[in-house]
């Protein structure tokens, strides 16, 4: 499995114990602090099964069709080029693979303008696609399966969110997202 923008490595490390000693479990992140701290978590954890990579989520440093599983918690809403991120998810996962991610997702009826002036006083939120730009940037992606489901509120028409899918199983049909990216944001 692969936690995209893994921080301190709490996620990495539960999923390490679930895929059990012959699976893996990779995290990437873009900071050398947080890929330190999650390197002493782990082996205070005592997981070995576990591998911090350095890298963007706009260019995951692994290869074509490795993963089973990739997940990520309030991450990707902070990316401003989440088209290319839903098409490296696309490309690092094996046929039939699954997205569990949770983010930060607008109504549809929000403008890019609208979501950005919520993020101003929420924070975190400013850059969050909708709800029905996620569906849409997944199933460009060549997903299927897809669900966008609101948790909670955060904002006036922002909430958290989990969004499940699988690829395809049929790798000519990995394509290209269709979305718009909204304005980035700030920090959750
Ligand atoms: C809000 S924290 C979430 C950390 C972790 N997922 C958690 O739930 O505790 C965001 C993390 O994503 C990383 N990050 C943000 N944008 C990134 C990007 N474009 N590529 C890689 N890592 C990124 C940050 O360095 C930070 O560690």
């Amino acid at each position: 499995m692969l936690d995209l923008g893994s921080g301190g490595g709490i996620d990495v490390i539960l999923s390490a114990k679930r895929v059990g000693p012959t699976g893996t479990a990779y995290g990437v992140d873009m900071t050398d602090e947080m890929l330190a701290l999650a390197q002493q978590n782990a082996r205070e954890a005592g997981v070995t099964n576990v591998h911090f990579l350095k890298g963007v989520i706009e260019q995951i440093p692994l290869p074509a069709d490795t993963v089973d599983v990739v997940i990520s918690n309030c991450v990707i809403n902070l990316s401003t080029d989440k088209a290319t991120v839903l098409t490296e998810i696309a490309r690092v996962l094996k046929p039939g693979g699954r997205i569990g991610i949770s983010d930060v997702v607008a109504e549809d009826h929000l403008s890019p303008d609208e979501r950005a002036a919520r993020g101003s006083y929420v924070g975190c939120i400013a850059g969050a696609l909708s709800k029905g730009e996620y569906e849409a940037g997944l199933e460009g992606a060549g997903f299927e399966q897809i669900s966008v489901e609101f948790t909670h509120q955060v904002a006036d028409g922002m909430h958290g969110a989990i969004v499940k899918a699988v690829m395809t199983s049929e790798p000519a049909q990995k394509g290209l997202p269709v979305i718009q990216p909204a304005a980035s944001a700030g920090c959750c």
